[in-house]
This record gives structure tokens, sequence and C-alpha cells, in this order.
């Protein structure tokens, strides 16, 4: 393949990520070509045209690397190289190139705040490979003594719960790991740490790579003394693994000032590429966002509060406001993620049991839609997880068929499995993700939720979120790169939720029942949801007559309207 070096870039610092719309791909749930059960860069390949359908900017890829799968690929083994089950370097750019060739950009998962167990840093940090590499690779990783009495060095738990220390008997002393114990963190106040990481920035950047999304962005840089937390309060028996994550104020592991250095120095390199570099900032505070995506660091950072609300006007305005308003388009916007339940599941209402056994609830997906209308004309880089598209819910996982490491324990995120089954593209066993059973079981889904049958039908969500995107990549270019000029329109309470930006307006109806909204002057109408989609309220068949006389208009319940004026 040939090789891109920073001087070939075409447009080198153009801002391409801006108003840009990208596709998280689930690797292993995304398409298998070679009927092992796993997705693979084959099947991607295959779907790329899918996906240029669908008009999608970028894709951003979940980890690929070679990995024990302890953390299904979030435990790497090497970050130079691609796991057989996946394809290998040449695949990967070939993928590239076939991605390039339609003009849609690809964007890897970079794992800088902790390595498998089984990488060789970890292992030659562990003696396995002799005495001289203990040495030198040591102090990759956070090493202490116990405290007094044998106990973990200080009283950090993990994020998925149990305290963030493992002993190791040989050595006497414990490591550090704010994930599972074979996901040892990484000692980013050393300097080898750093120039490695450098290498594997440019490594990927060299292959092609536009872009990255930076795993636990708030990670990275600990404390120097590794200082206890204040804690809050006694972990209750029994506490789910967030129960005992909200015992104690965050002050010394996360989110420390200097791994705006990290950010800064990849900053430097990606820039040259013209590169897109977004952080998991996991933070709900628009105000700290604000400190963690500095002009010289990260470009933006990936907007949580969207996968953390209730379906109510007020928490929808305080997701969508004051992070618009404070971060513009330093701001990645999604609703769904490999992480968390789906949002069709998240907003869909409480089951009331009146439905027929096995049938979904469309609520939820009409919900997601709005949500989706809302940010997609929002500053900032919008993102659609693989299913989205297709207003997928979670699937359908047996208990003993669950395979995510933290499993569930009563809290929202916990068990990951749901929103990570198998894309479902056709009918018949396995829904055409695969010939053989995938690597995460799950019930095969009804054939109205397949992207075949979807993409036959006028009146699908595949339709509608392609109508959608077809709008935004039309409007688009007349918004400003970086503008905030975002005017909120609605009244700041009540069921609708409206905004202007340039010459667009958008008006969403988050309620039950049906609400007139103001028609902007000189409005032509370009989207309604309710029309798009096979909307569940059965008043809607048409869309809603506008009173062009009165300037109103009716908007259905859980729909979105885009005006062009
Ligand atoms: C965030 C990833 O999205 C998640 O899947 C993973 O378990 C953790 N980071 C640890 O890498």
């Amino acid at each position: 393949m040939k090789r891109r070096t920073p001087a070939s870039v075409p447009g080198t610092l153009k801002r391409w990520w801006a108003d840009a719309v990208g596709y998280q791909v689930y690797l292993r749930s995304f398409a298998d070509s070679d009927n092992d059960g796993v997705g693979d860069f084959g099947g991607l390949i295959q779907k790329l045209d899918y996906l240029k359908r669908l008009d999608v900017d970028f894709v951003w890829i979940t980890p690929f690397y070679p990995s024990p799968g302890d953390d299904w690929g979030y435990d790497v083994a090497d970050f130079r190289d691609v796991d057989p089950l996946f394809g290998d370097l040449q695949k990967f750019d070939l993928l590239v190139a076939e991605a390039h060739e339609r003009d849609i950009r690809i964007v890897t998962d970079l794992v800088p705040n902790h390595t498998s167990s089984s990488h060789r840093w970890f292992q030659a940090a562990l003696g396995n490979s002799g005495p001289a590499d203990r040495e030198r690779y040591r102090d990759y990783y956070i090493w202490r003594d116990p405290a007094p009495g044998g106990d973990p060095p200080n009283n950090w738990v993990g994020y998925f719960g149990g305290p963030a220390w493992t002993l190791e008997p040989d050595s006497g002393q414990y490591y550090l790991h704010l994930f599972l114990p074979s996901q040892p963190d990484l000692n980013w106040r050393n300097p080898a740490v750093a120039t490695e990481w450098d290498d594997i920035v440019r490594f990927w950047l060299d292959r092609g790579v536009d872009g990255f999304r930076v795993d636990v962005a708030g990670g990275l840089v600990k404390d120097e003394q590794l200082r206890s937390n204040p804690q809050l309060q006694p972990i209750p028996p029994q506490a789910s693994r967030w129960e005992q994550w909200d015992c104690f104020e965050h002050r010394h592991e996360v989110f420390q000032p200097e791994s705006q250095d990290v950010f800064r120095r990849w900053r430097a390199i990606c820039d040259p590429y013209g590169a897109f570099l977004h952080g998991e900032t996991y933070h709900l505070d628009p105000r700290v966002m604000d400190d963690l995506l500095p002009p010289d660091g990260m470009h933006s950072g990936y907007w949580f509060a969207p996968m953390h609300i209730e379906w109510a006007p007020n928490a929808i305005r305080e997701a969508l406001r004051a992070p618009s308003d404070t971060l513009a388009s330093r701001l990645l916007w999604a609703t769904s993620s490999h992480d968390m339940p789906r949002a069709p599941t998240r907003f869909a209402p409480p089951d009331t049991g009146d439905r027929p056994a096995g049938t979904r609830d469309d609520w939820g997906a009409a919900r997601t839609l709005v949500f989706n209308v809302l940010t997609a004309f929002l500053p900032g880089t919008f993102v659609l997880y693989q299913g989205e598209e297709l207003g997928l819910a979670d699937g359908v996982v047996a208990a003993a068929d669950k395979l995510d490491p933290i499993g569930p324990d009563g809290d929202v995120t916990a068990g990951r499995d749901g929103c990570r089954t198998p894309m479902p593209w056709g009918d018949g066993p396995y829904n055409g993700f695969s010939g053989v059973e995938p690597w995460l079981r799950a019930a095969d889904r009804p054939h109205r939720e397949s992207a075949a049958a979807q993409a036959g039908d006028e009146r699908s969500w595949l339709r509608a979120y392609q109508a959608l995107m077809e709008v935004q990549r039309r409007v688009r270019p007349g918004f400003a790169v970086n503008s905030a000029a975002v005017e909120w329109t609605d009244d700041g309470s009540g069921p609708i939720i409206s905004y202007r930006r340039g010459r667009i307006a958008v008006a969403a109806n988050v309620s039950e029942t049906f609400h007139e909204v103001h028609v902007p002057a000189a409005a032509t109408e370009q989207y309604d949801s309710a029309a798009a989609c096979p909307h569940p309220h059965a008043d809607v068949r048409s869309p809603c007559a506008g009173d062009s006389s009165s300037g109103t208009r009716l908007l259905a319940p859980a729909s979105a309207v885009v005006w062009e004026t």
C-alpha cells in the first residue's frame, strides 16, 4: 500500500471532523467474512458501500489488536499488530484503501491507560524475559509495596469494582489496574512509556489512519504520590461497581492535569497528518469537559450525558444546551455505544405488559431518532453506533450466554452483552452475520429488524436515518466550522425543544401528545422524523399538515422536524 507521509496529506489542517458523521463499528459483531463467528476486516470491507449509502464520513473501529479478550479487545497484547481473528496488517491496509476510495475515513481506538497482562512489557516487568528486561520494563507499570498489614497501598477502587490493586506474589508488590487485574495500568510518569506511545501513534498514522479515539482519556497519569482518595462513605456490602465508585471523591487517580501533556504531544504528532484526536472523556460536567479539551489538546471529547438521562424534557434539554453552548465543535455526540444499553432500550417507556410477547417497543426507537435529529445539526461530531440506524434495541442474550466480564449486578451499565450482539444483515440463522454460531449467542432478530428488510421498505428506520444523514450532509456547508452560533428558541421548559443554527431550524416534541410549534418564516421543511420512520403512534401515518396561514404546525409525539430558511 502507498504509505502516507504528513507532507502528502491534502488539506492537512482542515478540521474535517467538524459537523462530520461517524459510525462506530464494534468489529467482532459487525460482519463475519470468514465464517468463524467473529466479525472482521473482510466483513467491514464488504459493508463499506452500505456505510457509504448512510453518508458516513468516518468509521471508528473498536480495538482489533492481538488480545486475550478478557475485556473483549480492550486488553491489548501488542499495539502494533492485528489479532488474527480480524485479519492482519495487510488486510487493515486494504480496509484503509477501500474506505478512502469511498471518501470514508478510518479512526481507530488507542488504549493507552493499560495493557493486557500478556503484553510483552508486563511479562518483562514480571521478570519472565530475564533480569535485564525486568530492570527495563518494571517501571512501565505502577508497583508499590503493601501498606502495613499487607493491604493494598491505597484505597483506590477499579471501574469494574473491587480494589484497583493486585498482589504479585513473586515480588510481594501490588500493581495498579483501574479495570481488570489482567489490564495493568501503564506508568505514564515514566518518559519511556510516552516515547513508546509516540511511536505507536505514528505507526498507525503512517498506515493511513485518519484519527484516534482515546480510551479512558481521564486515566493515564496518576497522582505522583498515589495518595488515597477522600472516602465519602463506607462501601456498603454487595455494592455494585458504580456504588463502590461513588463512595469516593476521585481526586487522585483520574483526570490528573498532567495527562494533558500526553494529549499535547499526540496533538503535535497528529496535526501534520490532519488526524482527529477525540477522547473517551467520561465526565458529565461541561465545565470540566472544557478543561479537558484545551485548544492544544484533544480536538474533541465524547459527551456521555445522553447515555445517562431519562426521557424527560428538562433532562434532554440539559444534556444538549449547556454542553453545546460551552463546548460547541469540541463535542462528540452519541446516544449509544458498546458500553451502554442501546438508546431504544434506555428511552423505551416502561413495559406495561400489553404488548404481544416478543414485539419491540418502537417508542424507544422513535425517541432515539428524535434525539439524533436534535444532535445531528448541533456543532460537533455526530456518531451512530452500529445498528442504531436500524432502530435496534438491545439484543436478547440468555443469562447462560453472557460474556461480559463485568456481568449484571443491578446497575444500568452492568453486563454490556445486549448492546454488543451481532448486526442483523438479513434473515435466516444468525441474521446473515455469519454462517456459524457467533462469538456471542443471541436470539435471532425478526425480519423487520434486518438491514436487508429495511433497505427495501420505504418507511423503515434505515431509510429514516439515510434521509436524515442526506439532509445533514446537504445543509452543513452552511455551518461555519467551529461556530457556536446556536440560538435556542424554545421557552426553556415544556416538551418542545428547538434551536436555530444558521439557516437551519430544528424543533422536537419529546412528549406523548401532539403539540403545536411555530414554523420559522419562509421555511421549507427538510425532514419530519414521524413521516420518515415506522412511527408507533397510530395517528401518524402521513406528514402532519402545516398551517402556513397561522405559521404553526402540529408536531407528533416523539418526533422532530428540520427546516431550512
Ligand atoms: C472503555 C471501553 O469503551 C470499554 O469497553 C472498556 O472496558 C474500558 N474502556 C477499559 O478499556
